[in-house]
């Protein structure tokens, strides 16, 4: 039996990864915001789920512009979260119950609060403060017009005026300054934060927004002429490594770079990329010299369709098995819509009108999606590779997708002139308990409103319930921690009806799930966990996963 336990240098290959957001995970202060010393009194709840590590989003200093991914001190916390004294007891505590920490790196931009940031429009045009970020007159007779026309991945222009004329580079919010990463300071400086936490104890960093540090920004910058397409949807009209800003081939030698500080400890730190580029060229930021793994949102992307998801997980294998690299598997994250509400909606269906309905154009049948959720996660669990797990997801949350508008705070809401409703539809505060302040997060109110039925969803609710999607998941992981044994997956496709996947990773190890609408029969072999009941008439139900032996 292969060990893939904590103590091997590439624990990660296969690790449960469970994402903490550290504001709506707990708060301990009592401030309705989540905080460390929250997410170190519920660690045990992590440790009971049976996962390997978490990852902990942003809890640097940080105005909340963009929920903490603009940080404006990366080698500090923020007061409101906690001290550094409160990130090692919660290091320290996750070390004690064998859990490995991993801690988001947000190299591409700073906050503006950032004293870099404060330094540079103190300083004025053309002074070496300036040189950190990405600054340019504009166009036009007096420069009144943004330098070229990229789009900020938020909305709206990716270039902002300052009261001297010049304008600032921002690929998400204003408030989000882009850094230049050709200059060794800025270099050296992440260098620096990567000791750092490396020192304290950290295992490993998620590096958001990787594959956008390079940037050409050879005079004069390049208009890219299709300012429709923003974010990753221009990289499809482009030749590989030509985009100005993303996926450029130049971003890797930052990598390599890191990789010598990573593995200058033992054992050596990993991390994972967060690089929403095509599968090939994901796969690159994977490579052993550079981070260890990218995130895969292929399956998150894929449709409920056996095809589509056969396709999704052979190529995934491949590209990441062509580098050296282990897959990743992703169903929901603080960016996207919670997979239980996702999984349900039409292909092709405009998430963001849906939001705007309030989650009622079209409307979701919550227990068929909940039924569906927790086929897609046992899917997901039983393939070879790492998964990353989002918080409360274990709880079977939907998506909150009628928050009234006037709670938002995600600054896609703004930036978009209202038009976007953004992603605080899976940030609300987790329920703990079935009644009380906040359910649980916390003494007072939580910083996004929770709806009744979250009471339902509660770890109180779940806890030793037979049957609960918390159970399922503590089961599941349990069970997939003895049942692993190497990295291989065999499509077994011999009476397999249509609309279901069926594979092997081992004689001792079946993955089956009928994503039809019509009940199949059960292959045959020993049940050892399904994502429902059945019901016992020989059948496996739609929309249910089965583990045989
Ligand atoms: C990706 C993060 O996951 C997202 O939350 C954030 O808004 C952007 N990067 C910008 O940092």
């Amino acid at each position: 039996m292969t060990d893939f336990s904590s103590h091997r240098p590439d624990w990660w290959r296969q690790a449960v990864v469970y994402q903490v957001y550290p504001r709506s995970f707990a708060d301990a202060d009592g401030d309705g915001l989540g905080d460390l010393r929250g997410v170190t009194d519920r660690l045990s709840h992590l440790a009971g789920l049976g996962v390997d590590a978490l990852w902990l989003s942003p809890f640097y200093p940080s105005e909340l512009a963009d929920g903490g991914y603009d940080v404006a001190d990366h080698r500090d916390v923020d007061p409101r979260l906690g001290s550094l004294a409160d990130f090692d007891a919660l290091a320290a505590e996750a070390h004690r119950l064998g859990l490995k920490v991993i801690v988001d790196l947000v190299p591409n931009h700073t906050s503006h609060q950032h004293l870099w940031f404060q330094e540079a429009l103190a300083a004025g045009p053309g002074s070496p403060a300036r040189e950190r970020y990405v600054f340019r007159d504009g166009r036009g007779p007096s420069g009144e017009l943004p330098p070229t026309d990229w789009q900020s991945v938020f909305g709206g222009s990716a270039w902002q005026r300052v009261p001297d004329g010049q304008w600032y580079l921002h690929l998400f919010a204003r408030e989000q300054p882009d850094l230049n990463w050709d200059h060794e300071e800025v270099r050296e400086d992440f260098r620096t934060t990567l000791r750092f936490w490396s020192d304290r104890g950290v295992d490993g960093f998620r590096v958001d927004v990787a594959h956008a540090l390079a940037k050409d920004l050879t005079e004069p910058l390049r208009d890219l002429g299709s300012p429709e397409l923003v974010g990753e949807d221009v990289l499809a009209h482009l030749p590989p490594g030509t985009h100005p800003f993303y996926d450029r081939d130049e971003v890797h030698e930052i990598y390599r770079d890191w990789r010598r500080v990573l593995d200058s400890y033992t054992p050596p730190r990993t991390a994972v990329a967060e690089a929403w580029v095509p599968g090939a060229r994901r796969a690159l930021y994977a490579r052993p010299e550079e981070l260890n793994q990218a995130f895969n949102f292929d399956y998150l992307q894929a449709s409920w369709d056996a095809e589509e998801i056969r396709t999704v997980v052979t190529d995934s294998l491949a590209t990441a098995r062509a580098v050296g690299a282990s897959a990743t598997w992703v169903l929901s994250n603080h960016d996207v819509l919670r997979h239980a509400s996702r999984l349900m909606l039409p292909p092709g269906t405009d998430e963001n009108a849906w939001l705007l309905s309030n989650g009622h154009a079209p409307s979701v049948d919550e227990a068929a999606g909940l039924r569906r959720a927790r086929a897609a996660t046992l899917l997901m669990l039983a393939l070879p590779g790492s998964s990353y797990v989002y918080q409360g997801e274990e709880l079977g949350l939907p998506e909150v997708a009628e928050l009234p508008v006037e709670v938002l705070q995600d600054p896609l809401w703004e930036q978009t002139g209202r038009v976007r409703k953004g992603r605080d539809g899976c940030r609300v505060p987790l329920p703990w308990t079935t009644t009380g302040p906040s359910y649980g997060f916390g003494a007072a109110g939580a910083w996004l409103p929770q709806p009744p039925y979250f009471a339902r969803y509660a770890v109180e609710a779940q806890e030793g319930v037979q049957g609960s999607t918390l159970e399922l998941y503590r089961t599941a992981l349990r069970l997939r921690r003895k049942l692993l044994d190497g990295e291989e997956l065999g499509w077994l496709r011999d009476d397999t009806p249509p609309g279901v996947l069926a594979f092997a990773r081992h004689d001792g190890w079946r993955c089956v799930t009928n994503l039809s609408d019509v009940p199949v029969p059960l292959p045959p072999g020993e049940v050892l966990l399904t994502s429902v009941p059945l019901d016992g008439d020989g059948r496996l139900g739609p929309d249910t996963t089965v583990w045989l032996a």
